[in-house]
Formats: structure tokens, C-alpha cells, sequence
């Protein structure tokens, strides 16, 4: 049982937070496509996002959809390897369950000849992911059939997806639509973050002469994962205390949503600091004061820096980075004619930074010739670490 101490919120990557707020809709349209049948546009979906805006707990979300209308998920992140990763659970799965295969019209019967099942022993070349998707949708036809149960399919979700792994992401893109084409009750849910997954969909990869984009991307459905309202944010950092039996004076609630600027991580971060600082200064106490929540902003913000900004940053080039250093001049969004002349550089030259920067959805365009930045703090990270992140060639 969870006590008036028990922390309610989940700032951890990945973690489903207690009270999922902003998603509804997306969830309800992922649902209703499995429900409607093979071919259904939201069953092949592409969630893109910043760090931290939700999208694995979007994915976990996703497989309790399925899971609720007896689907069966397997889930994988996208890392070197992760096609072979799927195709050997998939071989454990059904080798556990072999007894059942007996008299159902599956491949692996015919190599595995009943005798070795290690999932090494078993080649790609001889049973490939397709072959191995094709028998577990059998299997689980089968399975559906004797238990007399409302048929579901097989939903697979791919995390972290990225360009470098292009190669396995157009292997496994033509295994997918191969069996969409099919007709097989088959749904596959794809997330990553934007620099990783534009150049997939642009066909602009890199290091490589492919100039194909990964066309089955092209082709999901695109979840643009974005901030949640202020409603939502209010609504995701109150409702979680009544199990705490604790709630916010009202000056803590409005400053601790404000500091959120609708971004899920930051919900939590806000909430589960403030909470502790609740418990720092009087155990077991029942609200949050406004000095609790404006020293949980303040430990927030710098969790933050190191989970996201960080991160975020050293995805990018130095150019790119001075860049960002640059903008952060500005109290608010920058005109590229000023960056420019910080650069000491041609308009072309900062077009491309510019376009780089807005391509990775580091900064967005405000009009009027200015840009901004997109994820929030990130310009106090950048003023208070500007020194090491500033390009050498621009030091003077
Ligand atoms: N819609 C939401 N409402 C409340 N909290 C959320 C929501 N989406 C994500 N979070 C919280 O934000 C954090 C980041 O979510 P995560 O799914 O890991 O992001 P991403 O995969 O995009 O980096 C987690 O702590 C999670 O609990
Ligand atoms: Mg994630």
C-alpha cells in the first residue's frame, strides 16, 4: 500500500507515470484500428518526438491496447542486431509452446524437426524473421481458435529507432509489408527521436550511397508527438497526490505547472522533486508548499539538463552546437540576421545550420526571419555551459 510518503510521480525515462495525460486521442485511434481489421492505416505507426516528450510510455500504452483485446506484443529496441533479437524470441516462444504447433501448417516444424531448438542452431537463411512472423500468426490463430477467444493479432514495437541501423530497418520494413500485403493481422508501432529518424525518411543517410529512403516509413502513420496543455499538466501534478493523501497550496500548483511549459518529463521531474522537498522539510506533512515547489524547479531543471539537454546536445555537431550558443544571447527567439553576424559568417552557411537545427527539432521557426528554441531551459543550459560547448573556430 502506498503511504502519505510514497512519492507518486515517475521521473525515469521510459517509466509510465501514474496519470498519463494529452494522449488520449492517439491511443483511442490506435485502438480502433486494431479493431478494424488488417490494413488499417494507425497499425503501422512512426511516433517522433524530443527525449523525454513520452514516446515509449506512448509504446507501452500502445501494447496495452493490444494486450486488452488479446493481442500478443513483442517489443524490442532498435539496436544493432534487433532483427535477429526478434527472430530468436520468437523461435523461444514457439519452441516453449511446441506441443501446440503439432498439426498447424508452420515452417519451423520442418527445419526444427522436433529435435533442436536452439534458437543459434536455427539460420537465418533457412528461417528468416518472415518465416518465424508468419508462424507465430499461426500459432496464434491457433491458440485464438481453441480457446474459443475474440482473434488478435501480433503487435511489435521498435524503440530508439535510428538511421544508422538503416540496413536491418529496410530488411525489416520488407518483411512488414510483405505480411500487411498479405493480409495478416499484424500491427508494428516504430518511435525515435527526430535527428535520428528524418534522414530514414528523407533518403538522406549516412555514409551510405542509398539514396532510398526507408519507403515503409514513408508510408506509417506519423505520430508528432508534441507538449501536452496546461490543463493536462495541472491535471497530471494534482491527481497523482490524492494517493499521497497530499495536495499543493495554490501559489505551489501555479508555479510548478508554469515551470512544466507542457512537457511531459518535466511533469514529473517538477512533481516527484517537489514532493521530497515536502518530506525534507516536514515528514509525513500533507501539503506542498510554494518554497517546496520552487526548490523542486530548481532540482527539476538541473535533472533535466542532464537527461535531456545533454544528451541532445552531443547528438549534434560543434557548428551546430555554437549555433545554439549563439541563440542563447537572446532572452527570446533570435533573428538569424544577428546570429549571422556572430558567426561572422555567409547567409548560406547559416541557412544550413539553421536547417540542420530545425531538421533535428532543436529549434523552431517563429517567422518573420527568427528562430527559437524548442525544448525548454535549453537556453539556460547553453548560457551556463557555453565556454566548453562553443566550436574552437569560434572561440575568440
Ligand atoms: N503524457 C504524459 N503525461 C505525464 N507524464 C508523462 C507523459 N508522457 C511521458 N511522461 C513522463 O515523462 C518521462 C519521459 O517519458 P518517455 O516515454 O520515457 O519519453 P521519451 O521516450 O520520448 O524520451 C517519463 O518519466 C514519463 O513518466
Ligand atoms: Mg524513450
Amino acid at each position: 500500500m502506498s503511504s502519505q510518503r510514497t512519492n507518486p510521480f515517475t521521473a525515469t525515462l521510459g517509466a509510465t507515470p501514474p496519470l498519463l495525460v494529452g494522449r488520449n486521442e492517439v491511443i483511442q485511434d490506435f485502438g480502433f484500428a486494431l479493431d478494424d481489421g488488417p490494413g488499417a492505416h494507425e497499425r503501422i505507426s512512426l511516433i517522433v518526438g524530443p527525449r523525454g516528450i513520452g514516446k515509449t510510455v506512448l509504446l507501452n500504452a500502445f501494447e496495452d491496447e493490444a494486450l486488452e483485446r488479446g493481442w500478443l506484443t513483442l517489443s524490442e529496441t532498435a539496436t544493432a542486431g534487433f532483427v535477429e533479437r526478434l527472430r530468436s524470441d520468437i523461435i523461444q516462444l514457439l519452441a516453449k509452446d511446441r506441443k501446440k504447433l503439432k498439426g498447424l501448417n508452420v515452417s519451423i516444424l520442418g527445419i526444427g524437426g522436433g529435435l533442436n531448438w536452439d534458437t543459434r542452431a536455427i539460420a537465418e537463411s533457412t528461417y528468416s524473421l518472415r518465416n518465424a512472423l508468419k508462424d507465430l500468426l499461426a500459432y496464434k490463430r491457433e491458440l485464438d481458435r481453441k480457446s474459443r477467444q475474440q482473434a488478435g493479432g501480433v503487435l511489435l514495437t521498435l524503440d530508439e529507432m535510428h538511421h544508422q541501423r538503416s540496413q536491418e530497418l529496410i530488411e525489416f520494413g520488407a518483411t512488414v509489408q510483405h505480411l500487411v500485403r498479405e493480409g495478416e493481422d499484424i500491427s508494428v508501432v516504430m518511435a525515435g527521436i527526430p535527428s535520428s529518424i528524418k534522414p530514414l525518411l528523407s533518403g538522406r543517410l549516412n555514409g551510405s550511397d542509398d539514396a532510398n529512403p526507408v519507403t515503409f516509413l514513408r508510408r506509417a502513420n506519423r505520430i508528432d508527438l508534441g507538449r501536452v496543455s496546461e490543463a493536462d499538466v495541472r491535471e497530471a501534478l494534482e491527481e497523482p497526490l490524492h494517493q499521497a493523501s497530499t495536495s499543493w497550496s495554490q501559489e505551489a500548483l501555479d508555479i510548478a505547472v508554469e515551470a512544466c511549459h507542457g512537457y511531459p518529463f518535466m511533469i514529473q521531474l517538477v512533481g516527484q522533486s517537489a514532493f521530497r522537498e515536502k518530506e525534507r522539510a516536514s515528514r509525513g506533512a500533507n501539503e506542498i508548499s510554494l518554497e517546496a515547489a520552487q526548490r523542486g524547479v530548481a532540482t527539476a531543471q538541473r535533472k533535466l539538463g542532464q537527461l535531456v539537454h545533454e544528451p541532445a546536445l552531443s547528438d549534434l555537431s560543434n557548428v551546430d552546437r555554437t549555433f545554439l550558443v549563439y541563440m542563447a544571447q537572446n532572452e527570446g527567439p533570435s533573428k538569424i540576421a544577428d546570429i549571422k553576424a556572430r558567426f561572422n559568417k555567409t547567409g548560406s552557411y547559416v541557412g544550413n545550420y539553421r536547417h540542420r537545427l530545425l531538421d533535428a527539432e532543436m529549434i523552431t521557426d517563429t517567422g518573420h526571419g527568427e528562430v527559437d528554441f524548442a525544448l525548454p531551459y535549453l537556453r539556460d543550459y547553453l548560457r551556463e555551459h557555453a565556454a566548453g560547448l562553443i566550436a574552437e573556430d569560434f572561440k575568440s
